[in-house]
């Protein structure tokens, strides 16, 4: 059970996007590799390009030398051996346990997986229904340890068919299959708000989240209506200046912590620097792009959270031109920053960027 591949489980669709991405990793850590894939199988396999047993193909090493937040099209990762195991039609569980052993390592977390399609989406009552079973049987090996640095992961193909690896905990998703689970919330104008709230989760840990986005502080909300993105930052009680030809949401605007100003998102500027500029427009990334690195590059804003709609062809390469334009302006600005961004799980055809700046 040497670990001579990575899975990456991605949105469906997205796969030529999350093998780019890896593969250009994988190059810049001189990992030999090629990409087994399909379209619409919402996931991807590196897979080191030796049949032997090389320890420099060994992706435990690459799983942890490349940084999980870095990856944008990947929702969660993990390290196994190339060999998809077959399971028999009953009693599944001792083959299991053979593959977890010859794994030698022990496990704090437990993930069982499938691909984020119809069809995957079938295993998800065998796999809940799977998991108490296993995590008993690990637990009576001793396999379980609250310290590991490992998390198991079980990825099956269909019942009968499962790669068997583990992922870092410190380097991967913290959610299962890299998909939070988020309620929609009953007051929220629209279910983008959603979004927004999985991008606050995403971007910022739990100490950013509550110094960075608090009381009195401003925010600009360039296409805001009806709401879903400035509601996100009314609840953290902050200052909403919402900018949109449309309507916003009336139970949002008495809540007397938004403006609204019916005006051009590209032209308008504000008075003062605010502490957070979002940003939702169905607009060209390019455009959107430049529009955000002014707003820094002038000092109009501390921070930002926007989305970039993605082009039909050339995903990738559109994304990375617009984060080099962004890199480029800050940079040339002086302004100490972090670009991070990600396709979310509410994402569709787009991704979100999140930039945050030391600067007050
Ligand atoms: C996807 S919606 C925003 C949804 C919002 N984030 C929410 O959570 O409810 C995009 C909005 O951008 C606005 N918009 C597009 N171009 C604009 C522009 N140039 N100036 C101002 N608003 C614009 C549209 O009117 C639309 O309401």
């Amino acid at each position: 059970m040497f670990p001579d591949q990575i899975i990456l489980l991605c949105r469906p669709g997205f796969e030529k996007e999350c093998a780019g991405e890896i593969m250009e990793h994988a190059a810049l850590h001189q990992f030999p590799a090629y990409i087994q894939t399909s379209e619409q199988s919402a996931f991807v396999r590196l897979v080191g390009s030796s049949p032997e047993a090389d320890e420099k193909l060994n992706t435990a090493r690459l799983i942890t030398d490349i940084d999980f937040q870095q990856l944008i099209f990947a929702r969660q990762w993990f390290a196994c051996s190339r060999d998809l195991i077959e399971l028999p039609d009953s009693n599944r569980l001792p083959d299991i346990l053979d593959a977890i052993e010859n794994l030698n390592e022990t496990f704090s977390e437990v993930e069982l997986d499938y691909a984020d399609t119809n069809e995957g989406k079938s295993l998800n009552k065998f796999c809940r229904q799977f998991k108490p079973h296993l995590v008993n049987a690990l637990k009576k090996k001793q396999l379980l340890s609250a310290h590991a640095r490992w998390r198991l992961h079980l990825f099956f193909t269909d019942s009968l068919h499962v790669y068997i690896g583990f992922a870092a905990i410190d380097n991967s998703s913290a959610d299962a299959m890299g998909i939070i689970r988020l309620k929609m919330p009953g007051s929220a104008p629209s279910r983008s708000t959603l979004k927004m709230e999985e991008a606050i989760h995403w971007f910022l840990n739990r100490e950013q989240q509550s110094t960075m986005i608090t009381n009195g502080m401003t925010v600009v909300d360039l296409g805001a209506a009806p709401g879903g993105w400035t509601w996100q930052f009314v609840q953290r009680d902050c200052l909403v200046t919402a900018i949109d030809n449309g309507p916003m949401q009336p139970a949002l605007m008495q809540t007397g912590m938004v403006e609204h100003l019916q005006t051009d998102a590209f032209t308008y500027t504000p008075k003062k620097k605010v502490d957070w500029l979002i940003c939702d427009m169905a607009e060209r990334p390019l455009h959107v792009s430049r529009l955000i690195a002014r707003w820094f590059s002038e000092g109009h804003c501390s921070n930002a959270i926007f989305n970039l709609k993605l082009p039909m062809k050339k995903r990738l390469v559109a994304v990375q031109e617009c984060l080099a334009l962004i890199e480029e302006k800050l940079t040339a600005a002086n302004i100490d920053h972090r670009i991070q961004a990600k396709q979310l799980y509410h994402d569709r055809e787009e991704i979100t960027v999140c930039i945050t700046t030391t600067q007050n």
